[in-house]
């Protein structure tokens, strides 16, 4: 792989300057950005790559509020989460319906990003590698190892103060690769900011990071993406 990839998960937030400003100012082609899917087509009038915060498990229909992959897809969208903690928490999406939107992703085209992590008392109860295990296990039928991307994001490091050490991180990632393919990127997620994120994109473990609340800050990202 070339350059380590940033992806910007904006959530349900615009970034600090505006977008267009955000936009026009990023200076580096190894950035992904997740916007609110109503900013799809303002990002498209920029030469960078976007991509979804989750799709929906169903093709098209009566499903109010959901984004198809097909729609993200003809909206430039080359990139999904799956997964992630807070639509896991919040929205109780199960195993069932990430591995129907891992496959609505890969029959778009769009490359997944799938999220995995285990919470703080998880991880107190040592249980981070079983539940890590576990949710590879989820999608182990379906996985397509050529079109696939693994961003570790423990629970407990999410919209804190405190991202995991270098060490742990390490330890699963490796974990992660073993139980998939070598060759398969695993981004760290959890807290990044200018101050962790030369540790983690030192390690030749970690293929990238995903950041939520830093990546609001377009020169933040311009800092971490020109370190890589
Ligand atoms: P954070 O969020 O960087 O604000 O901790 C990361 C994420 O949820 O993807």
């Amino acid at each position: 792989m070339g350059k380590k990839l940033i992806v910007c998960n904006w959530k349900m937030n615009k970034p600090t300057v505006g977008v267009d400003s955000y936009i026009s100012s990023l200076k580096h082609t190894n950035v992904i950005v997740l916007p609110p899917s109503p900013y799809f087509h303002q990002l498209n009038n920029y030469p960078i790559t976007i991509g979804a915060q989750c799709i929906s498990a169903h093709t098209s229909g009566s499903y109010t509020g959901e984004l198809s992959a097909d729609i993200a897809a003809s909206a430039g969208c080359q990139y999904t989460l799956i997964g992630h903690s807070e639509r896991r928490t919040h929205w109780h999406e199960s195993r069932h319906q990430l591995s129907e939107q891992y496959q609505r992703a890969l029959e778009h085209n769009i490359t997944p990003i799938i999220c995995l992590g285990e919470t703080e008392e998880q991880r107190r109860a040592g249980e981070s590698e079983t539940v890590i295990n576990e949710q590879i296990d989820s999608f182990r039928p379906l996985i397509n190892f050529d079109q696939l991307i693994f961003a570790y994001e423990p629970v407990w490091a999410i919209g804190s103060k405190q991202a995991a050490s270098t060490d742990a991180v390490e330890h699963i990632h490796s974990l992660i690769k073993s139980q998939t393919h070598s060759n398969t990127p695993v981004l760290y997620g959890g807290s990044v900011d200018l101050t962790n994120c030369t540790d983690f994109l030192n390690s030749q473990w970690v293929d990238g990071l995903l950041i939520g609340r830093a990546s609001l800050d377009i020169n933040i990202i311009n800092q971490i993406a020109s370190l890589c």
